[in-house]
């Protein structure tokens, strides 16, 4: 068995705390919000493993189809000893990198979810025994110190997940990622493209309602830790097309007046009838703004791959 290490930079009550400061900033704005990331409890992962699997939602096989085409290509432009993977999760799509990157010597997967990082890790471990996994517990859009292992260092960022930043959010997380890579490292970057609305909103929108229960499950996820009483059945999923943006939001439409008590915070939330809380925002891209956006923060593109009928792409840039 090769080595498995595990490094936590979040404190264990980080989590807690920052739940904290979001439920309340984003309940008692106006409109109302909360940040994407709250939906991954372990229901929530399981959702949305159900959601890869739905027809509407294509990103993650497109995802794949550009990976196992262009795993070689990868392999063979970066060199990469190192792979960082950043909101790695299961891990599942980076078996296509891992089995490419043939002088891979160490892989650093980067999640905030222990149990997804140390099952993943201990796996893979036990497979690639030249390969040294250390897995760390951290939140990837704050300042990250990576291990000391041997470059160049590929830093992956794949799913699409880019788009749940938003713009200003974006610039100063792919600063972040620059101030990680040194000259010769790079960075592979999977986003979702602009496409024809209605082929969006079905993916965040599905038939058989998979969504719907993904997005309402993060109130599920309040109750629970912070001792709320929503009710899921008194909100409605929604999934727009945000058009001046170029993003989808999914948002929760309370379906009557009601108040919430959050107890942790000894706060109550008022909705009027109709009022919508956004719970996520996925945005959507074209190659020139990856491009733009890649420039402005010190990353020079370097190659732009797409499945073959246009959905999903990933970018490849070097320091
Ligand atoms: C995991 C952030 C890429 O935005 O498509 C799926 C999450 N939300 N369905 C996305 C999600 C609704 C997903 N990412």
């Amino acid at each position: 068995m090769s080595p498995f290490r595990v490094t936590r930079t979040l404190p264990e009550d980080a989590t807690d705390a920052a739940l904290r400061d979001d439920v309340l900033a984003g309940l008692t704005s106006t409109p109302k919000w909360l940040p994407p990331k709250w939906f991954y409890d372990a229901r929530g992962s399981e959702l949305f493993e159900e959601i890869t699997a739905l027809d509407e939602y294509y990103p993650t096989r497109a995802e794949r189809e550009i990976l196992v085409d262009r795993a070689g290509e990868i392999a063979a432009a970066t060199g990469a000893r190192t792979l960082v993977e950043l909101g790695s999760g299961s891990s599942e799509k980076t078996r296509f990198l891992l089995d490419a990157l043939t002088g891979l010597r160490g892989y650093v997967p980067v999640d905030v979810s222990e149990s997804a990082l140390t099952q993943a890790g201990r796996a893979l471990a036990a497979e690639r025994p030249e390969l040294r996994v250390h897995a760390l517990i951290a939140d990837f859009t704050a300042e990250l110190t990576l291990p000391d292992t041997p470059g160049p260092r590929l830093v992956a960022f794949l799913g699409g997940t880019i788009g749940n930043l938003l713009p200003d959010e974006r610039a100063a997380f792919l600063s972040g990622v620059r101030a990680l890579l040194s000259p010769g490292d790079a960075l592979l970057l999977g986003a979702d493209l602009v496409k024809d609305e209605r082929v969006l909103v079905r993916a965040y929108d599905d038939a058989a309602g998979v969504t719907a229960a993904f997005n309402k499950n993060v109130l599920s996820v309040v109750n629970r830790e912070l001792d709320a009483d929503f009710d899921p059945a008194a909100f409605a999923h929604v999934a727009l097309w945000n058009a001046e943006r170029e993003w989808i939001e999914m948002r929760l439409r309370s379906l009557s007046a009601q108040t919430v008590k959050i107890q942790a915070l000894d706060l109550a939330v008022d909705f009027a009838a109709g009022e919508e809380l956004r719970t996520e925002v996925s945005a959507k891209f074209r190659r020139e703004g990856v491009h733009a956006e890649l420039a402005e923060a010190g990353l020079e593109p370097a190659h732009w791959w797409t499945d073959a009928a246009g959905r999903f792409a990933l970018s490849l840039s070097v320091a």
